[in-house]
């Protein structure tokens, strides 16, 4: 069985545990897809850093363009982060043939189309779960799991880092800055705190879910945010003793031929399901006019959870290459009719 080669863009928080689960789980990968799936080059900014993964030096490259540029690569999982200069790593690799697994929601919130329509043109699959909401595979659940429904809510806390601050400041009564500071060494944060905390993240993320849900192509300028560096405890505190939690939540609603979304603290009744959603755990609440209430729950944010979601994507890209159908089911919602958002 020739195996599948595959290059990893960065090898931080979500690449190490990429790593770990493609060896850990090796056997029982490759029996689900006929072939073994090998990392074959791995890209980092720098070459001399102590990593808390062992991992043949001569793997290791600081030019990605070495694992976008290597012809025996099949599949290119993109880890890194970053929008300029990313795009373009992309879009090359896509030019050469090469199928895409990224868990950058900056990215696809940006140029999702873009990437998505290259996608199209050269048969090759891009698939971004691990974009949203970590473990929870709701990307796939909008796309597959609700093709048959219309979406008309896709509400939740979408973001781990602000999630995990505000349940250590409600519940111990922690200062903000220690509680940010634990985040980033758990891994959770972005390398820029700025965009958990002011909300963009989950704004990010929100355009995404309201574009594959409302099917339409929800730009990031559609949603308005704000973040919770201006909640302070005294404020978690006394919503509190009103029987509210305060959450960073992200709402999107549709109505007829419209749409909102929305992020911003909400204070949310202690009875609510969302409101006992804590630490660095996600939860999205879906309501189709069909399916009625539907809800997802689970790790948001750290290295396993985001890495189960990477390397599910990656074993669907592998199992589409042995049907020889790479591309050709790819749905590409940011082409789909515009509904009018109500920042407009
Ligand atoms: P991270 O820990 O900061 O790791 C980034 C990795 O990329 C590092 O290994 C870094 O190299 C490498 N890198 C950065 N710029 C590079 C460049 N120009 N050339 C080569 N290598 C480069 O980030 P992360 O937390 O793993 O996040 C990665 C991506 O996943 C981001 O898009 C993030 O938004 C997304 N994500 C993260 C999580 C999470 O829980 N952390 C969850 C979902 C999605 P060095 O190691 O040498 O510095
Ligand atoms: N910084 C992000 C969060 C990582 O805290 O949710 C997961 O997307």
């Amino acid at each position: 069985m020739k195996p599948v080669k595959v290059g990893l863009l960065g090898l931080g928080t979500v690449g190490t545990g990429v790593i770990r689960i493609v060896e850990g789980h090796q056997e029982d990968l490759s029996s689900q897809v006929g072939s073994p799936i090998v990392i074959e080059k791995v890209a980092v900014r720098s070459m001399d850093k102590v990593r808390n993964i062992a991992i043949d030096s001569s793997k290791l490259t600081d030019n990605p363009l070495d694992v976008i540029r290597d012809p025996e690569i099949d599949v290119i999982v993109e880890v890194m982060g970053g929008i300029d200069g990313t795009k373009e790593y992309i879009l090359e690799a896509l030019e050469r043939g090469k199928h895409i697994v990224t868990a950058n929601k900056d990215l696809m919130a940006l140029h999702g189309s873009e990437i998505l329509a290259k996608a199209q043109e050269k048969q090759c699959d891009v698939f971004y779960e691990a974009s949203v909401a970590g473990g929870i595979p709701i990307i796939r659940t909008l796309i597959e799991g609700f093709s048959s429904d219309r979406i008309m809510k896709i509400m939740g806390i979408v973001n781990g880092t602000t999630n995990f601050i505000l349940t250590k400041m409600s519940q111990e009564g922690a200062s903000y800055e220690d509680v940010l500071k634990e985040a980033q060494e758990l891994g959770y944060a972005e390398s820029d705190p700025t965009s958990d905390v002011e909300g963009l993240d989950a704004a990010r993320k929100m355009a995404i879910l309201g574009t594959l849900g409302f099917r339409t192509n929800v730009e990031l300028s559609d949603v308005s945010v704000s973040g919770i560096s201006s909640v302070s405890k005294e404020d978690i505190l006394y919503a509190k003793q009103l029987g509210y939690e305060m959450k960073l939540l992200g709402i999107a609603d549709r109505q007829d031929e419209q749409f909102s979304i929305s992020v911003q603290p909400t204070m949310v009744k202690k009875s609510h399901p969302i409101a006992s959603v804590n630490g660095v755990f996600n939860a999205v609440y879906v309501y189709g006019e069909a399916v009625g209430e539907t809800m997802f729950y689970g790790a948001g944010a750290g290295e396993m959870p985001t890495a189960t979601s990477v390397v599910a994507d990656l074993v669907a890209v592998v199992k589409n290459l042995k049907l020889g159908v790479n591309g050709l089911k790819a749905i590409v919602p940011y082409k789909v009719k515009k509904l009018k958002s109500d920042e407009e």
